[in-house]
């Protein structure tokens, strides 16, 4: 049995990710920030809830110590929650704006890999996966060919390259967790105003893959639905 707790699992790509591991057998918990709507979206697809807000440590603290208590373990954390953040003139950003998406995007990842890491050494075969993007990687938003290359969005790339970063140093720094970044590609959620051409089950290919890949499958990799992409 894989217990498998997500971050923002109340709608796409990590609602879809809870319904894709559900029924391939794994034990998932609905991590969301609302209690409503987390709630909600965990009785329709028949999964436990757990309150979390990646940018509150008395939040991330609390949401770790449930698990302690009902499932008393982890092996697979996803850390999917993410923001755009402000999608205003970039000359307009404030310290306060590059504050927020990194709040959640860099820094909810690095609360949360703490307080669940107790939880995923008692993991036969502990497995971290950061839901990261193409829109973080030097190499493709410099690729003419890719759409990532068109978008301007200083915060949210320099937030997913330093997520993509991040996994790279804790998949160093954790020998026995396999540390992995997903690119879900560009897929129609809230996030983009469902402007993405892939629908949720495509998105979540990567995510998917990163938590049903066999031991020895690999740290530190950056992979989208078709393989791995290089972390330049
Ligand atoms: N869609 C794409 O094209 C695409 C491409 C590459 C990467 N990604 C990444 O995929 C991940 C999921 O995004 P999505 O496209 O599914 O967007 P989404 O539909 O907007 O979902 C984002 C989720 O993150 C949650 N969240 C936001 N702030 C949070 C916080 N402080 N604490 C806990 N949860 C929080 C949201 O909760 P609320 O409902 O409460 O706001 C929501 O459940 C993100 O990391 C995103 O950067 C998306």
């Amino acid at each position: 049995m894989t217990t498998t707790f997500i971050t923002g699992a109340n709608k796409g790509l990590g609602h879809e990710t809870a319904r894709r591991l559900l029924a391939l057998g794994h034990t998932v918990i609905v991590g969301a920030r609302d209690e409503e709507r987390g709630k909600e979206a965990a009785a329709a697809l028949g999964a436990r809830f757990v309150r979390i807000d990646v940018t509150d440590d008395a939040s991330v603290t609390a949401a770790a110590a449930d698990v302690a208590a009902h499932e008393g373990v982890l092996d697979v954390l996803i850390n999917n929650a993410g923001v755009h953040g402000p999608h205003g003139d970039p000359a307009d950003l404030t310290g306060a704006d590059a504050l927020g998406v990194f709040d959640v995007n860099v820094f909810g990842v690095v609360r949360t890999i703490t307080a669940f890491l107790p939880l995923l050494s008692r993991s036969p075969d502990p497995v971290i996966i950061n839901v990261s993007s193409g829109m973080g990687s030097l190499a493709v938003t410099h690729d003419p060919s890719r759409i990532e290359s068109s978008v301007v969005a200083p915060l949210y790339t320099a937030s997913k390259a330093a997520l993509t970063m991040l996994t790279t140093q804790y998949a160093k720094a954790l020998k026995e967790v396999r540390v992995n970044a997903a690119d879900p590609g560009y897929t129609a959620t809230d996030l983009n105003g469902h402007s993405g051409p892939q629908t949720v089950t495509e998105g979540t290919d990567a995510i998917v893959r990163l938590a049903t890949e066999e031991p020895g499958a690999g740290s530190g990799r950056l992979i989208d639905r078709d393989g791995p992409l290089a972390l330049s």
